[in-house]
């Protein structure tokens, strides 16, 4: 045999060694969402489902699976408080990841501070501590640019800075971090995080949060060509496009574990906008729309968060990238929106 051959031969073994490895670990998984129900978790699990098979993704809510959910894989009915059948599913499961994403976001959170600390928070520490016990070797738990607080600096936030959230939402989200990254040094929990900005799409209904008007008024556009925003015109926040999100959440889930330089959660930046820019992005595609601003609580929440994040950090250990602008998540938005309320 030429030296060549041989050499071809040994780089076919051992892509096909990969490969197999590759297929292995995709079988092996068997992962449970928490929160299956909501903004984010209706379109991540499909997409888990996409990946590593309907059977392997476990769907749970304390509310039932919406239409797109419903009927594409197995689907349970679960409190996240209730750590007894959490633990059961675990165990039954033998689940290997988990994403958990049931909180109270900040806007409804700010109307029961109490119960939303307790929900955020107890089921974060359900989720800990039988992680730590069951060994579940995966958790994904999101953090929020909540985090952040009127002391932080407003533009190019870098990830490591004066953290003071003063929304109950953000005091959670950051003592979450805290807990997380303390399960991982403490107990080799393998906990990964992103601190989300808004995140705007058109499958489910967003949850509650102070970026909300960002989803409502693509609806308003297209059905009444108004819309009044409880935010003023020029409060600058981060936002990202739900698909971006999507894959920057599975993303660091996969990604290398020595490539993680930090276990609290990583600043992603998206794209940041005022409701004035956003109404005029609308307005190329629909020229009679008006916007009217009439500011509610959810004002003073908005101008305690940054206007724009710095995302370097993730960009450098993992590779975050996107795919979406403004014009191009307007138009997907203008487009999808349109045809859901035909
Ligand atoms: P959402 O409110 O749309 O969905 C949360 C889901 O959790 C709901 O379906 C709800 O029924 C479920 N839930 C609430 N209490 C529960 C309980 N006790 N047991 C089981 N399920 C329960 O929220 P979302 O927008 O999908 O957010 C998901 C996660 O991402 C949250 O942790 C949120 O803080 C975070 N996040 C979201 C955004 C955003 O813009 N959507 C931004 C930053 C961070
Ligand atoms: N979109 C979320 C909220 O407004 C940010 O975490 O609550």
């Amino acid at each position: 045999m030429l030296p060549c051959q041989s050499v071809t031969l040994l780089l076919q073994q051992y892509f096909f060694l990969l490969l197999r490895e590759f297929f292995n670990n995709q079988l092996m998984e068997k992962i449970l969402v928490i929160g299956c129900s909501g903004q984010i978790g209706s379109e991540l699990t499909l997409e888990l489902r996409k990946i590593y098979g309907e059977s392997k993704v476990i769907a749970t809510d304390i509310r039932p699976a919406p239409s797109e959910v419903a009927g594409t894989g197995p689907f349970e009915i679960l409190d996240v408080l209730d750590a007894s059948k959490l633990q059961l599913i675990l165990e039954h499961e033998k689940i290997t990841q988990i994403y958990h994403l049931a909180a109270i976001l900040s806007g409804n959170a700010e109307k029961r501070p109490l119960a939303s600390w307790d929900i955020n928070m107890r089921s974060l520490m359900n989720v800990l501590e039988l992680a730590r016990e069951l060994r579940i070797p995966k958790i994904f738990w999101p953090s929020s640019i909540a985090v952040f607080g009127p002391t932080t600096p407003r533009f190019d936030t870098p990830q490591y800075t004066i953290m003071e959230p003063n929304t109950v939402y953000g005091i959670s989200k950051l003592a979450g971090e805290r807990w997380i990254e303390y399960y991982f040094n403490k107990y080799g929990v393998d906990t990964r995080s992103l601190r989300y900005p808004g995140l705007i799409s058109y499958k489910t209904e967003a949850g509650g949060g102070t970026t909300d008007y960002a989803v409502e008024i693509f609806y308003e556009a297209i059905k009444h060509k108004k819309y009044e925003c409880f935010l003023g015109p020029d409060s600058a926040l981060p936002m990202m496009f739900m698909p971006d999100a999507i894959h920057a959440t599975i993303d660091v889930m996969e990604a290398d574990a020595s490539k993680l330089s930090l276990r609290s959660s990583y600043n992603v930046a998206g794209i940041s906008f005022t409701p004035k820019i956003l109404a005029e992005e609308i307005k190329k595609h629909i020229p009679e729309f008006e916007i009217t601003y009439k500011p509610d609580f959810r004002q003073a929440i908005a101008d305690s968060w940054p206007a724009r994040i710095n995302d370097d950090v993730a960009k450098k250990d993992w590779g975050l990238h996107y795919e979406f602008d403004l014009p191009k998540m307007t138009y997907v938005m203008l487009h999808e929106v349109g045809k859901k309320l035909q």
